[in-house]
């Protein structure tokens, strides 16, 4: 049974004060603004939760999967660690639409039509999709328990994760929702792979996972959402500008998240860190840079121009 967040009902409300804080359920749409369903099959821990959303081809479930997760990980149920050996996918599970097609097939359409508006949001859902596996796969990968004292990430560190992969999922469901009130559905068009792609040559390596997946793809989500908030609301369309206001909001927490663990890591190794960053991207990020830069919300995550300037296409 889901336990409805009322604030007639005196027993869940304070069951919620924690959670609300948490999930800020407000900002879900209909029928996820409740306590999360308790699972069939409870993890043993976090790594081995992440891998179960990882794993989930059913996105109800990894939605869902993500939520109880991160709820249980907040009340403290779960230990980081798990089953030595145990390790998530090399791909994250998926249902059998959207089709994946390389980046140049995709058609280009202005939002000012609704078919326009649909394929901008269906875009942005699978971001939004990518970026819920792309969070648990640092849990995953990088939670080892065999790993020495000294190479163990902390525990607030997963606190950050576990914030983003639930994020990550309030927007997909957001962006998913308003799909369907727009008469199409997340899958029905098609999508491309480069996120996961350009994520995956960094699997052994957490600095370099944080140089690309937060402080260069999350950014440039800082660069192109303002504009595209512009677009939305001169288009008239509030529902899908509110949706762009809570997910600006909550990237700029994400490289945030980012930005802090990578100087963490850096400084753990004796590196200086926007040196580090430039030499990372230059390894694992193809091309430069494209500006112009969302110079202000990227100061305000921690990303100073310092950091990615002389990456950029308008320097070299
Ligand atoms: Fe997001
Ligand atoms: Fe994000």
């Amino acid at each position: 049974m889901r336990q409805r967040i009322t604030s007639d009902n005196e027993s869940s409300f304070s069951a919620s004060a924690a959670a609300e804080q948490l999930f800020k359920f407000h900002e879900w749409s209909e029928p996820l603004r409740c306590l999360p369903v308790g699972l069939a099959e409870p993890p043993g821990s976090l790594k081995e939760g992440a891998i179960a959303a990882l794993q989930a081809e059913n996105l109800d479930q990894k939605v869902e999967i993500t939520r109880q997760v991160a709820f249980q990980w907040w009340n403290g149920v779960l230990g980081v660690g798990g089953a030595v050996g145990a390790r998530p996918p090399d791909r994250p599970g998926r249902p059998l639409e959207p089709r994946l097609v390389a980046p140049r097939n995709l058609k280009k359409r202005s939002i000012r039509s609704q078919r326009g508006r649909i394929a901008l949001l269906h875009a942005i859902a699978h971001i939004e999709l990518n970026a819920i596996d792309l969070a648990w796969d640092i849990v995953a990968r990088f939670a080892d328990p065999r790993a020495k004292s000294d190479h163990r990430m902390p525990r607030s560190f997963f606190d950050g994760w576990v914030r983003v992969a639930l994020e990550e999922a309030k927007h997909f469901s957001l962006l998913r929702q308003r799909l369907i009130e727009l008469g199409s559905h997340y899958g029905a068009l098609d999508a491309h792979d480069g996120l996961w792609e350009a994520a995956q040559a960094t699997g052994h390596d957490l600095t370099a996972r944080l140089a690309i997946v937060p402080l260069i793809l999350e950014a440039r989500g800082l660069d192109i959402t303002p504009s595209l908030l512009r677009q939305i609301e001169a288009v008239e369309d509030p529902e899908s500008a509110a949706i762009f206001k809570i997910i600006y909001r909550d990237e700029l927490g994400h490289v945030a998240v980012g930005a802090k663990w990578f100087r963490y890591l850096c400084l753990r190794q004796g590196l200086e860190p926007a040196a580090s960053f430039q030499i990372l991207v230059r390894k694992y990020f193809r091309g430069p840079l494209k500006p112009p830069f969302n110079d202000f919300a990227r100061c305000r995550a921690g990303l100073t121009p310092g950091f990615y300037r002389a990456l950029s296409s308008a320097s070299q």
